[in-house]
């Protein structure tokens, strides 16, 4: 095993109707906030109206700052940091999925800073303070409720870059499954494909003989592959969306991988594709992930044997044959759930190939499993075409 420290601050409350506890948890740190949200679906929903009224209950003030776009934007980020140093803000609550929450830490992090917050994403500096956040979330995917990282897309350019720091960490996260019940179909098989992508990455690794991690994310593939059909099949089965919400938060909250040396370059990959083509991020993921598969399982073949035995019930004896079978499989899930699984079903073609493969290596080799340079970037979006 790899040597690790193990921190994770956020405090979690899980469970129907926790939603209401947003202005008790507002309370403790602040009595006048940000309140940070994305399109309509907040109000649509009627999630807006909850939250709110839970801040008036517990005489919590608020300023808002909503528009946050799928792939979250830099030039947001810019005129929410304004708006806290205006306000005199110093809480964020995020009401939202990733986007949402990205931005928030963006802001959090920005507002403190003397230079341009884009620094942090382009690696130039580290943020030394930030502004607390808390988080409602209303969809179970890219698990940033609880990791310490934020994803953010400069708009010159399209880039889309991150940074971790512990300041990203929310001070809490309610995690309410009744939210989730208005989702759109799509963003629900997204959100499992990103959830399921964040165990594989940890799954995935060249580090042998971690049998807990192997089992644990073994256990969590198992449950979202069930889990999440039946999410589809019944927006309003609270018992399938408690147990998909909490392994996407489980997924990214870094325990998972806890000894072992995770992978990310499906990850980094998908990011320049979503950057260009403002895709859904575990959409990007449903067509590169498999691809990535293709193109290294023979780095490590007992892994993929492993996945294909154990999380996908292949039994063959013959290696090649099982890890076929299960690729096979998690595209037919994956298209099952109704994503495209080649980049030519959703209209993108090798145009752009080169220059994303360049850009996802921008910082050198990328991947644990095998270190990928561009030529084999390349090809995997070959692979995925
Ligand atoms: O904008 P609104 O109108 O709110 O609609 C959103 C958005 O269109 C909608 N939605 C969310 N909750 C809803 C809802 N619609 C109806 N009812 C609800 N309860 O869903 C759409 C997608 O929202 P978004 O926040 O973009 O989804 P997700 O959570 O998948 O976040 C994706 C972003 O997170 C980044 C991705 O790259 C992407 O930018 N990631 C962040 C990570 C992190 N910080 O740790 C790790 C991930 O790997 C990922 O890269
Ligand atoms: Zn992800």
């Amino acid at each position: 095993m790899e040597k690790f420290v193990w921190y994770n601050p956020v405090r979690i409350l899980f469970g129907r109707g926790e939603c209401e506890n947003a202005g008790r948890m507002v309370r403790q740190y602040a009595n006048r906030i940000l309140l940070h949200y994305g399109g309509g679906s907040i109000r649509a929903s009627g999630i807006y109206k909850r939250i709110t009224e839970a801040l008036r209950k517990a005489g919590v003030d608020y300023i808002e700052l909503g528009g946050v776009r799928p792939n979250p934007r830099l030039s947001l980020v810019r005129e929410g940091i304004e708006l806290c140093r205006r306000e005199q803000i110093d809480f964020i609550l995020a009401v939202g999925g990733g986007s949402v929450i990205d931005s928030a830490k963006a802001i959090a992090t920005g507002v403190p800073y003397p230079g341009d917050v884009w620094d942090f994403y382009e690696g130039r500096a580290l943020p030394e303070e930030a502004l607390k956040i808390g988080v409602v979330l209303t969809i179970p995917a890219a698990g940033s409720e609880s990791s310490d990282g934020t994803v953010l897309t400069n708009e010159e350019g399209m880039l889309k870059r991150s940074f971790c720091s512990p300041l990203c960490y929310p001070k809490f996260s309610i995690l309410d499954p009744e939210l989730c019940r208005s989702l759109p179909i799509h963003q629900i098989a997204a959100g499992g494909v990103d959830i399921l992508a964040h165990i594989m990455e940890r799954y995935f690794s060249p580090t042998a003989g971690n049998a807990l991690s192997d089992h644990l994310c073994e256990g969590a593939m198992c449950t979202l592959i069930e889990q999440i059909p039946r999410v589809m099949a019944d927006k309003n089965d609270l018992d399938a969306w408690e147990q998909v919400m909490w392994t996407g938060n489980v997924a990214h909250n870094g325990l998972l991988g806890k000894g072992n040396a995770e992978d990310w370059a499906s990850h980094e990959i998908e990011h320049e594709l979503s950057a260009l083509y403002d895709i859904a991020h575990g959409a990007g993921l449903a067509v590169i992930f498999p691809a990535w598969m293709k193109y290294v399982w023979r780095e490590h073949p007992d892994k993929f044997v492993c996945f294909a035995r154990r999380v996908l019930g292949v039994m063959t004896d013959d290696q090649e044959r099982a890890v076929e079978q299960a690729i096979e499989k998690l595209e037919e899930f994956f298209g099952g759930l109704g994503l495209a699984v080649r980049l030519s079903e959703i209209n993108i073609d090798d145009r752009y190939f080169r220059e994303m493969a360049e850009k996802a290596c921008k910082g050198g080799r990328i991947g644990a499993f095998w270190e990928l340079e561009p030529d084999d970037v390349e090809k995997i979006f070959y692979l995925a075409l």
